[in-house]
């Protein structure tokens, strides 16, 4: 007889942007002619950069012909990828790193919730509260106990240190959803204690390219002491649109070390690699071409572009609603922006309101966490347009 896995019951029984998207979809259903926004969901809004476009074609152009069509892709990127994020994403930023050290994949969120491959069930998972859900809800499927860190007004969205002694630590920053960030004293601060604790730093790095102020880190290796200690993961998703596409790389220090029930130490990268090499086959050749063109200079032109498109989409979205007497964090370092709802509503009474009477749809808080209830995001990855007639219509409701 099958059985399955119990730990399942121990979360929702629908991932948070599929619920919001059910809701939606409900809401047209019963609306047909209503001119529903989104500024809910991170997603591509405007074309991809040309200079991603004219790679796929050429990698294309090249898969048909016998001479130079490519087959199984490396599992861990092709050398001219790997050579071109060590390069541009660390050397540039004083951070050494070699080749044997990136793992390029399919996606962030794939890689943050696959990591726990490697991992045992009986690690103490400590996660900030709000969180891209993927982080609880993988550890909770392996079984993992999981100890929220509740970032709130109070702490100023800083998480404190766990309660108990954590074993593995997640980190997103700048941070989904509440698009706040550590600067390189708070970031040395949890570097010090997963160095003190001998924990594991899974540090989500999504959002880097949206970071405006100087002291805030871009990779948590250009912190002293990080490389002993954590993982970075990195996403074109973000970065250069790349939604569709599919591709991100994952950074494990070849000196990164666990230990087995023995307590022997063991190679992160090691295990990492053995775990890619048996169950994934590697990023297509054509996305890996596509991801190569953004750090040639005309991609970082034309990627920045992009960025700065959003991040005055962010601008748009943050001044209005302050004058309008909403509380505001995020928008400044990274394209989401987290709200205080108004009048006390829940994070989901606000939503229904919202697309119901503004048929704007946003991220409730609480779908992140139990500490984002009474809070709502919105993403600043919109069209103009767009996003310039969402707020006229929030504002007129609120
Ligand atoms: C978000 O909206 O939080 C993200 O875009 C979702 C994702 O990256 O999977």
């Amino acid at each position: 007889m099958v059985k399955i896995n119990e730990h399942y019951a121990n979360i929702g029984s629908n991932y948070l942007f599929s619920e919001v998207a059910r809701r939606v979809r409900e809401y047209k259903a019963a609306h047909p002619s209503s001119n529903v926004i989104s500024l809910g969901i991170g997603d591509v809004t405007r074309e991809i950069a040309p200079v991603v476009i004219q790679a796929i074609h050429a990698a294309t152009r090249e898969m048909a012909s016998e001479t130079t069509v490519r087959g199984y892709p490396p599992e861990a990127g092709y050398d001219f990828l790997v050579d071109a994020i060590l390069e541009r994403d660390f050397r540039a930023r004083g951070v050494q790193l070699s080749p044997a050290e990136i793992f390029v994949s399919d996606g962030a969120k794939s890689d943050t919730g696959n990591i726990g491959d490697i991992l045992g069930a009986d690690n103490l998972v400590a996660i900030t509260d709000p969180a891209y859900p993927v982080y609880v809800d993988t550890n909770r499927m392996a079984g993992r106990q999981v100890e929220l860190l509740p970032c709130l007004p109070d702490n100023d969205f800083c998480p404190p240190f766990p309660a108990r002694p954590a074993d593995v630590i997640y980190l997103c920053y700048p941070n989904n959803p509440t698009g706040t960030t550590l600067d390189r004293s708070q970031l040395k601060r949890w570097v010090d204690y997963a160095i003190a604790h001998r924990s594991l730093i899974l540090f989500d790095a999504a959002y880097e390219a949206f970071i405006s102020e100087p002291d805030v880190p871009h990779s948590i290796y250009e912190i002293e002491g990080a490389r002993q200690v954590a993982i970075e993961f990195r996403s074109f998703s973000k970065t250069a649109g790349f939604t569709g596409l599919r591709c991100a790389y994952t950074v494990v220090p070849e000196e990164l070390t666990a230990t087995d029930s023995s307590g022997a130490a063991v190679s992160l990268n090691a295990l990492w690699r053995r775990r890619q090499s048996t169950k994934f086959n590697g990023t297509a050749y054509i996305i890996q071409r596509a991801a190569a063109a953004i750090y040639t200079p005309e991609g970082q032109r034309q990627t920045r572009e992009i960025i700065d498109y959003y991040m005055q989409n962010a601008r748009l979205i943050k001044e209005p609603l302050e004058r309008a007497g909403l509380a505001v964090r995020g928008g400044v370092n990274a394209p989401y922006l987290w709200v205080k709802t108004p009048g006390g509503l829940t994070s989901w009474q606000f939503f229904d309101r919202l697309l119901g009477e503004a048929r704007v749809v946003g991220t409730p808080g609480s779908g992140f966490g139990a500490a984002g209830e009474g809070f709502f995001r919105f993403t600043a990855f919109g069209r103009r347009r767009e996003v310039e007639e969402a707020v006229e219509r929030i504002i007129k409701i609120l």
